[in-house]
C-alpha cells in the first residue's frame, strides 16, 4: 500500500473549495429520477445524461472528483473518449461505487445491510486499471421505533471497515459513507444521538481493521431533523449540531469530510455547508459529495431534450459553483437569484 499516494488523493478530493459530484446512481435509482422527467431509462439515455454533466464547461473549477457507477466507468462520450479519460484529462478524479446496494437484514425488521464484499479485491484491481482512484460504499441507518439497533450499526460498521481496508490495499481511497437517513419525523436531537453512535462505532472498526485514516474521506449525513418532523431545526442549529457531533467523533487525522445531501433541497444543502465553513478553523476540510443537490435543477431543465443540454449544464455549473463557495464559507443566499 502506498500511503503517500492515498493521502495525496484523499486531500485532492476535498481541497481548495472543490467537492465531489455523486453521479453513481444505480440503474434502478437513475430510472426513478428519469421517470420524474419522463425520460426512458435506457443505456443510451443514461450515457447521454452523464456526458451532459461531465462535459459541462468550467465544471473542473469546482468539482474535484466524480463518483461513477460500474456501467458509466465503461462508457464513453459520443465522440468516443472514455468518461474516465475525459475526467482525468480535465483534472477531475474518477471514482467508483463498489457496494452492491442494501438488503433487508434477517431478524431485524426495518433495518438493512449493505452487500458487496464478495469478490471485491478483483473488482477493485479492475477498477484501478479502468482509471478509478477512489471508491464509495454506503451504509444506511434508518431511525424509527426501536431502530437502529446496536447490531445493525455494528454490522454495517464492520462492513465499511473491511471495505476500506480492501480499497487501501488496492491503492484506492475509500469514501466511508455511513448515512443516517432523514426520512421520518424524528428530531434533530435524535439524529444527533444516532449519528454519534454510528460515527463512534465506524471509527472504532476502522481502527480495528488498521485503516490508514489519512487516506480516507468521510461522507456523513448532516445532523438534521427528519423530513416529516414538525418544527424542523433552523439552518444555524443544523450547522451547530453537525459540527459538535463531528468534532466529538471524527479524528483530526481524517483529511476531509464530504457531506451527502440526503434529500435536502439544493439551497438548504448549500447553506448548511456554508454555515459550517464560516464557523472558524476546523481539523478537517469540509466539502460536498452531493447527488441530488447538484443535479436536481439540471435534470429538470434537461428533460431528455438535446436542445436543453446547454441550459441544463448552466444549472449544474451554478450549483457546483455555489457549493464551491460554500466549501470556502463564501456563499450568499442572494447569489441564488443570479441566472444560471
Ligand atoms: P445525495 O446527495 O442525493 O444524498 O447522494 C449522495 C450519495 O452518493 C448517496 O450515496
Amino acid at each position: 500500500m502506498n500511503r503517500n499516494e492515498l493521502a495525496r488523493i484523499a486531500h485532492a478530493m476535498v481541497a481548495k473549495g472543490r467537492g465531489l459530484l455523486a453521479a453513481d446512481e444505480s440503474t434502478g435509482t437513475i430510472k426513478k429520477r428519469f421517470d420524474k422527467i419522463k425520460v426512458e431509462g435506457t443505456e443510451e439515455n443514461r450515457r447521454a445524461y452523464r456526458e451532459l454533466l461531465f462535459t459541462t464547461p468550467g465544471m473542473a473549477d469546482f468539482i474535484s472528483g466524480v463518483i461513477l457507477y460500474d456501467e458509466t466507468l465503461r462508457q464513453s462520450t459520443k465522440s468516443g473518449e472514455r468518461f474516465a479519460d475525459l475526467l482525468t484529462r480535465l483534472g477531475v478524479i474518477p471514482g467508483i461505487k463498489v457496494d452492491g446496494g442494501t438488503k433487508p437484514m434477517p431478524n431485524f425488521p426495518g433495518e438493512v445491510i449493505t452487500e458487496g464484499l464478495d469478490g471485491l479485491p478483483a473488482r477493485l484491481a479492475e477498477y484501478h486499471k479502468l482509471g478509478a482512484r477512489f471508491a464509495k460504499w454506503r451504509a444506511v441507518i434508518d431511525i424509527g421505533d426501536g431502530i437502529p439497533t446496536r447490531t445493525c450499526i455494528e454490522t454495517n460498521a464492520d462492513l465499511l471497515a473491511r471495505y476500506a481496508a480492501l480499497c487501501q490495499e488496492a491503492e484506492i481511497v475509500p469514501i466511508v459513507e455511513p448515512e443516517v437517513l432523514m426520512d421520518g419525523g424524528h428530531s434533530l436531537a435524535r439524529c444527533e444521538e444516532v449519528t454519534e453512535q454510528v460515527l463512534t462505532t465506524v471509527f472504532d472498526r476502522l481502527h480495528a481493521q488498521r485503516v490508514y485514516l489519512e487516506g480516507i474521506v468521510l461522507k456523513p449525513n448532516m445532523v438534521i431533523s427528519g423530513q416529516k418532523a414538525t418544527n424542523r431545526a433552523s439552518p444555524a442549529e443544523v450547522a451547530e449540531a453537525t459540527l459538535r457531533c463531528l468534532k466529538r467523533h471524527v479524528p483530526a487525522a481524517v483529511p476531509g469530510i464530504a457531506f451527502l445531501s440526503g434529500g435536502q433541497n439544493e439551497q438548504e444543502a448549500t447553506l448548511h455547508l456554508d454555515l459550517m465553513n464560516r464557523a472558524g478553523s476546523l481539523p478537517w476540510l469540509l466539502s460536498f459529495s452531493y447527488g441530488r443537490a447538484l443535479q436536481q435543477s439540471a435534470l429538470a431543465t434537461w428533460g431528455g431534450a438535446a436542445a436543453s443540454v446547454a441550459s441544463a449544464q448552466a444549472e449544474f455549473l451554478k450549483r457546483a459553483r455555489l457549493n464551491s463557495l460554500a466549501a470556502g464559507g463564501r456563499y450568499e443566499s442572494a447569489l441564488e437569484k443570479q441566472a444560471a
